[in-house]
């Protein structure tokens, strides 16, 4: 079977790191890049963030820093209550990092690597949009030359899902609406893979404990870093553990089957108390002419996913990785 090239379009972040990892044990994906975006943290610190797992991993992918501010809104001061001071849940980080930055800036590395490869990358995007917009603004054409797009972002409302920056608004959207607007807009194919599946699959202590005893370093460093981010979602939330965001767009990379979409142009609001929404014009009832989703491509929104199997499969991979690397 041929690899899957993917970029990973991150901002590391506690759930990120641990969507990288999943995505570096899994045995049919090749990491061809990895790209930072300012969001969990600043960029500096997603960067810095990035460059230490590589080193840490042994990832042989580059690493090339992106956007550090949204396109239009001022940059807000980071959730350090969620992903801790250091963005990586206030691990001990060593003061000197080896791993070196691509020379490019992350929207050329991504426009440079599509056309590279026409039609085999998969972007799996799990950090504000920004980045993204940026390529597509300045080589509109990579749209037709990606193979596919998978997108941790937006909530839609399904099984009471809906924000968790505010009641309508999920983090990776608000924090850059107007590039999430705009990447929905071009004609790509975009899987998103919102809160509403991401909060049905939800990592116990239990489960982590087992983890770390099972995966060796890997298992030790998941269970490290998930400690602060741990006492975040428990005290500040009624999940009975780690929801698990990030990896489960790499879930759906590795097993499509794990999801029930449904197809339908999305837009997001950009201005006023809804910002940050993602709303849906499902394809199964037409809407009067003249609406905002009018003309615009279908993108694919995870309604249904099968958090145990989903749970099962992150497991069986990060222990097999360890055992074997
Ligand atoms: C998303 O926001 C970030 O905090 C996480 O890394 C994830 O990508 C969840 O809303
Ligand atoms: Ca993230």
């Amino acid at each position: 079977m041929a690899a899957k090239k993917v970029i990973y379009d991150t901002d590391p972040g506690v759930d990120d790191a641990m969507a990288l990892i999943f995505l570096d044990a899994a045995p049919e994906v090749e990491l061809v890049g990895i790209t930072t975006v300012l969001g969990n943290h600043r960029i500096d610190v997603t960067t810095r963030n990035a460059l230490f797992l590589k080193d840490y991993f042994n990832l042989s992918a580059p690493v090339a820093k992106g956007a550090g501010k949204p396109l239009v809104l001022e940059e807000r001061d980071p959730p350090t209550y969620v992903h801790g001071d250091n963005g990586l849940g206030d691990i001990p980080l060593p003061d000197v990092i080896r791993a070196e930055l691509h020379p490019l800036p992350a929207h050329r590395f991504i426009i440079e690597t599509v056309r590279a490869h026409p039609h085999e990358i998969t972007i799996v995007a799990v950090g504000r949009m920004t980045n993204l917009a940026m390529a597509l603004r300045e080589d509109p054409e990579i749209a037709s030359l990606v193979k596919e797009i998978v997108i941790m972002g937006g909530a839609f409302g399904y099984r009471g899902h809906s924000g968790n920056v505010t009641p309508v608004a999920e983090a990776n959207i608000i924090g850059d609406p107007h590039a999430a607007d705009e990447i929905f807009a071009a004609a790509w194919p975009i899987v998103v893979v919102g809160l509403d599946v991401t909060q049905e699959a939800v990592m116990s202590t239990a489960y982590l404990e087992e983890l770390r005893d099972a995966a060796g370093r890997t298992g030790q460093f998941i269970w490290d870093v998930s400690r602060f981010y741990e006492r975040f979602y428990r005290s500040s939330t009624q999940f009975d553990g780690v929801p698990v965001h990030d990896s489960s767009a790499v879930g759906y990379l590795l097993d499509p089957t794990l999801f029930t979409t449904r197809a339908g142009p999305i837009r997001v609001v950009t201005e006023g108390i809804a910002i940050g929404q993602t709303i849906q014009a499902p394809n199964t009832r037409r809407f009067p002419p003249g609406n905002a989703w009018e003309g615009r491509p279908d993108n694919f929104v995870c309604i249904e996913g099968d958090g145990e199997r989903f749970l099962k499969l992150y497991f069986d991979t990060i222990v097999a990785a360890a055992q074997h690397g």
